[in-house]
């Protein structure tokens, strides 16, 4: 069942542009010249309820504008937007009785309050019934031993149990879809593998659509089905993390050892591949601590074989090695605009 259904959404930005040096200020100052920041740029998207979807892209993509859309804090310039039959901007008060939000960074307890004083604030807040819960701290106890936590003030956690206590917090009303950002910035590994296992548990037993925003790479293999990319405001990519891979997979690394490659012109073997090579996405062999020359292909483009022939013909090659590139550089390559 959708819980999340986007047309064509967009939010653009009217933003001053600024001149430079003295003049450029009594300019802006009397004679002030705007331009459109099209932050989000006409995306289209459903989401089913239960599903938790990874949304990626690098900074200023604009993701935070879209989760702001979503949760009801921005006006869309355009387009449509309806999440659990709630227009968010519209009916703002009734609609977020029903999502839950935790950022990163930030905290929404109490920050002197012992944590289970926060809990029953939020009990109050958003008049969560006695039997939901009681039930819902007794999820908490039995799999994750919050309880341990709940006399301890909010500012007395660490980092670390202070994002489980924020994420049980957001769970606390039940709510149909929850918005975390970034919510294993910043933690130790052990930690992080904690505070996924939580949200992993949450999410199955409570079928909670989740859309979470993130950097780390780990947490989308660890937690999401599904990925969308968007960058520039637009939807790059948006299905599952393993076609994501068969797409953006076919880069291989291939390194050469070669003994010695001082006395190569690696300038002229990049033009000579340009040439023999034609590659649609720029090939570049580089040399690696004087023994190595390493090389990325797309082999949808360009055949390992052939380039791997081409090499051995002009190179006394010692011994090889082909790689996979794991997802986190290819995200960041598909960031930066093809491989290199
Ligand atoms: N209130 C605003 N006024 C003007 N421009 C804005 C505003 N909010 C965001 N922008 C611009 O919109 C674009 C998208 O920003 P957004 O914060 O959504 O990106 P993001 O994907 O969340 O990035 P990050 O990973 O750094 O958090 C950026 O160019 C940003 O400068
Ligand atoms: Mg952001």
């Amino acid at each position: 069942m959708k819980i999340i259904e986007l047309e064509h959404l967009s939010k653009h930005f009217k933003v001053l542009e600024r001149r430079e040096g003295l003049k450029g200020i009594v300019k802006d100052l009397f004679k002030p010249r705007h331009k459109i920041v099209k932050a989000v740029n006409g995306i289209s998207m459903d989401i089913n309820q239960g599903e938790i979807v990874g949304f990626v892209g690098p900074n200023g993509a604009g993701k935070s504008t879209t989760i702001k859309m979503l949760s009801g804090v921005l006006k869309p310039t355009s387009g449509n937007l309806l999440i659990n039959n709630y227009l968010p901007y519209k009916q703002r008060k009734d609609y977020v009785k029903n999502i839950g939000v935790v950022i990163g960074n930030r905290t929404m307890l109490w920050w002197d309050l012992a944590v289970i004083e926060s809990f029953k604030l939020l009990k109050e807040i958003y008049q969560i019934s006695d039997e939901v819960y009681k039930e819902n701290l007794e999820l908490y106890n039995k799999f994750f031993n919050l309880n341990a936590l709940y006399s301890t003030p909010v500012r007395k956690l660490s980092l670390g149990q202070k994002m489980l206590c924020e994420i049980a917090a957001s769970f606390l009303h039940n709510p149909k879809l929850i918005f975390l950002d970034e919510p294993t910035i910043g933690l130790d590994v052990a930690v992080k593998e904690k505070v996924r296992k939580l949200i992993i548990s949450l999410n199955k037993i409570k079928k909670t659509t989740i859309i979470l925003t993130t950097h780390d790479i780990g947490d989308i293999e660890e937690l999401c089905q599904r990925i969308i990319l968007i960058d520039h405001g637009k939807l790059i990519y948006d299905g599952s993390i393993r076609k994501f891979n068969q797409i953006f997979g076919a880069y291989r690394t291939l390194t050469l050892e070669l003994g010695n490659i001082d006395e190569i012109s690696i300038e002229n073997i990049n033009k000579e591949i340009d040439e023999v090579f034609k590659p649609k996405e720029p090939i570049i062999l580089k040399k690696k601590e004087n023994i190595w020359l390493t090389l990325t292909i797309n082999q949808d483009d360009i055949k390992l074989m052939d380039i791997f022939n081409f090499l051995m013909k002009k190179f006394p090659v010692k011994d090889i090695k082909i790689e996979e590139i794991e997802l986190e550089r290819v995200i960041k390559e598909v960031y930066e605009g093809g491989l290199k």
